[in-house]
């Protein structure tokens, strides 16, 4: 793992304070930017990562946001606001990473009306507004980075609505990329696979089978962690990625090749 210079820049970082989104915070801190770390409710959770990445000589600030509700975008960057003035900046914002997201584990049979619509506003509309109130903040050379899923791509019925919204999230890059183009601002997904983070605990954390299968779908034979997707997205972030714009990058270690 390198380290790309990202001094002077700001980043944001949606669902910071977990799980890929916490290692995102950490890596482009440790590469120099200064990190507003994203969270809906885990507090302490966010407090530690700003804490890492000071004690890394770094530059962070925690970012209450829940993300899903009207006005969600238009409170996250208020606060946003309020927290980058501390920091000596003229408020822009250099790279914004839309990786809050939920997943629904149910099928078309037993998802309800009210579970769809929940998932859809936190991982298709938020990122959507989010954009759309950023881009008066967003510098030009700019980047948005979002985190997509290998379910847009490989059919998984139990996770039919999730897999949808990463396949609208990733229309969304296409479009943005081609809209944003004559700024310089490249627009990226990254689309992990099977990652060890909270919302995988329950059924694969300590259950020796859960993990050989979940190692088994990547060709590259274990489970991602959070900091193989950073580095990726810290790839993304910086300037030797200026050529790379519109496009899914598959980050699942090779599933289902
Ligand atoms: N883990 C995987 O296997 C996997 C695979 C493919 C794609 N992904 C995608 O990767 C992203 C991160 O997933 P993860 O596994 O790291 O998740 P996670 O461990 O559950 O962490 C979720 C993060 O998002 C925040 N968050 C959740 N709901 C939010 C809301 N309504 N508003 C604002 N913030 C919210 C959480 O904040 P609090 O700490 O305050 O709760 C937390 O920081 C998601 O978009 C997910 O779809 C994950």
């Amino acid at each position: 793992m390198g380290a790309y210079g990202l001094r002077g820049r700001t980043a944001l970082v949606t669902g910071g304070s977990r799980g890929i989104g916490r290692a995102i915070a950490r890596r482009l801190g440790r590469d120099g930017a200064t990190v507003a770390v994203g969270y809906a409710r885990d507090e302490a959770a966010a407090d530690e990562v700003v804490a890492g990445i000071r004690a890394d000589g770094g530059r962070a600030f925690a970012l209450r946001a829940e993300l899903g509700r009207h006005g969600d975008a238009a409170a996250l960057w208020k606060a946003f606001d309020a927290g980058i003035g501390a920091h000596a900046s003229d408020g822009g914002v250099d790279v914004i990473v839309n990786n809050a997201g939920i997943g629904r584990g149910s099928g078309l049979e037993s998802l309800t009306e009210e579970e769809f619509d929940e998932v859809f506003a936190v991982n298709v509309r938020a990122p959507f507004f989010v954009v759309r109130h950023g881009l008066e903040r967003l510098r030009d050379g700019g980047r948005i980075i979002n985190i997509s899923s290998g379910a847009a791509r490989l059919a998984m019925p139990e996770l039919i609505a999730y897999g949808a919204t990463k396949g609208a999230l990733d229309t969304f890059t296409l479009n943005l990329a081609k809209q944003l183009g004559p700024r310089g601002i490249t627009v990226n997904s990254v689309a992990p696979g099977i990652v060890d983070t909270d919302v995988n605990a329950g059924w694969l954390r300590g259950n020796a089978e859960a993990e050989a299968y979940a190692a088994s779908v990547a060709a590259l034979g274990r489970v991602g962690q959070p900091e193989d997707i950073a580095d990726i997205v810290a790839f993304l972030a910086s300037d030797d990625a200026r050529w790379v714009t519109g496009r899914v990058i598959d980050a699942t270690g090779g599933a289902g090749l």
